[in-house]
């Protein structure tokens, strides 16, 4: 009986331990099995609580009636599903007669804290089926990403999502994006984690870092055009848009359009060429934005409006040509001058991690989420990574990058530094690397012979 008694104190005080130190651990081992216990049993009566529970329709009313049954009671939405996740329960859910998606999505706190749940998300999957994405803990505080993830050369993972699920950067369905922060938010630490899985595909990258380089130089072997000022940025941008424009030209003579071609094989942009005509894409990765957009002087100023205008025409043609931008500054608003709110309209993928005021989350959010400017002003100094992301259905979610370091970075970018294409328009912006011949070792000194 005391060996029964040690054992299960033993267990409790792993399971006390493991939910402490390592929620992921405690709930892939007890989390699961006791939450999926705890909705199994109080699903009704949360429910029921929770005013998601409709009154018996009238046929059965009429059928207890006749055969002298007691009175059903109110009925919950049916259970289509209960998955368990490495994160959490999912729970498919078949709507009453008279309820809606939004009295289940307004019910998401009650349920949660019912449930025994971190946290619950709900979204409606077609008419009258709604899923519920619960997550046994906070995912978000020490981000591990599942070890199984799909990547294509467009389209690549880079954060965690709140709800479990993994937030992907497709440039395919958002060619062009916008990232934005206060200064410690994370924002490099998410750019360097976008260049560590880009590094791995067939894709060009290129960078401007008017850093004097410090976030990218260290990744240059992967890198097939660098700038760390402003002068070099703005004769890359236009080495791009010229770039840009024999792309167009190589697309039209590929064209063709007479009767016998059939419709799909008509080119209209880069991925509608033939395997071997097809030019690499191009990732152009900008960090601190706003350093392009200021100026002293007169040269300067022309400067900017060389550097604005070859942006925003990249970003207003570049997709079909496979030229993707990936913006990243502290505000990118009005007040960097004209041409800004045109080129942000241009930039659909939105991300904004730690803002300061709410004037910089308007910047990213204000004319698309108001509800997520809020979100991103309320996300905490000490969880730096934390950002709003907007997704692809137009909602939003709180995600996570997981935290990659410098030397993660590097070393990922020597990995492939073979996959790095030589683009000719952008030769001269190639940066210079340190030859990899080994050091020679330091000629030892001979003593001196005593005289
Ligand atoms: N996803 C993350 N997870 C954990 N820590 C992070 C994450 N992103 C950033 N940090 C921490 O915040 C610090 C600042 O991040 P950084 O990307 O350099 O900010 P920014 O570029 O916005 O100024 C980093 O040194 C790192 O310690
Ligand atoms: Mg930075």
């Amino acid at each position: 009986m005391t060996g029964f008694t040690v054992a299960l104190l033993l267990v409790a005080v792993t399971a006390g331990l493991l939910r402490w130190r390592r929620p992921a651990w405690y709930w892939l081992t007890f989390g699961v099995t006791l939450a999926v216990l705890r909705v199994a049993v109080r699903y009704r009566s949360v429910m029921d609580a929770c005013g998601l529970t409709v009154p018996p329709s009238r046929w059965r009313l009429a059928l207890a009636r006749a055969a002298n049954r007691p009175v059903p009671g109110p009925r919950a939405p049916r259970i289509l599903r209960l998955r368990p996740t490495r994160t959490g329960l999912v729970l498919r859910l078949g709507l009453r007669p008279g309820q809606d998606a939004f009295d289940v999505a307004a019910s998401c706190d009650r349920l949660r804290h019912s449930f025994g749940m971190y946290g619950v998300t709900s979204r409606e999957l077609r008419s009258g089926v709604v899923e519920l994405r619960m997550t046994g803990y906070d995912v978000l505080k020490r981000v591990q990403m599942p070890a199984k993830l799909e990547r294509t050369p467009t389209r690549v993972p880079v954060a965690l999502r709140e709800d479990g699920a993994v937030h992907y950067r497709d440039y395919r369905t958002v060619p062009h994006a916008l990232t934005l922060g206060a200064t410690k938010s994370g924002k490099s630490v998410y750019q360097r984690n976008l260049v560590t899985e880009l590094a791995a595909q067939p894709v060009a990258l290129v960078g401007i870092d008017c850093k004097q380089g410090v976030e990218l130089y260290p990744l240059a072997r992967r890198f097939s055009a660098l700038a760390d000022n402003a002068d070099t940025a703005a004769e890359l941008l236009d080495a791009l848009v010229s770039r840009m424009e024999a792309v167009y030209q190589l697309i039209r003579a590929e064209q063709r359009i007479t009767a016998d071609v059939p419709d799909a094989e008509i080119a209209a942009d880069i991925w509608d060429l033939p395997e071997h005509l097809r030019p690499v894409p191009i990732v152009l990765l900008v960090d601190e934005v706003a350093e392009l957009a200021l100026f002293n002087t007169r040269e300067e100023e022309k400067r900017r409006d060389r550097i604005i205008t070859a942006l925003a025409r990249l970003a207003q043609l570049g997709r079909a040509a496979g030229i993707y931008l990936e913006i990243c500054g502290q505000r990118f608003g009005s007040e960097l001058g004209k041409g800004i709110t045109m080129l942000r309209a241009q930039l659909t993928g939105r991300t904004a991690h730690r803002v300061n005021d709410e004037s910089s989350a308007n910047m990213a959010f204000g004319d698309i989420a108001p509800d997520a400017v809020l979100a991103a002003i309320q996300i905490s100094p000490d969880t730096p990574g934390v950002a709003v992301a907007g997704d692809s259905t137009g909602g939003w979610s709180r995600i996570r990058a997981p935290h990659t370091s410098l030397r993660k970075a590097v070393d990922a970018c020597n990995r492939h530094a073979e996959l790095t294409p030589e683009l000719p328009e952008l030769a001269a912006f190639r940066p210079v690397l340190p030859s990899l011949a080994p050091v020679p070792e330091p000629a030892t000194e001979t003593a001196p012979a005593v005289a």
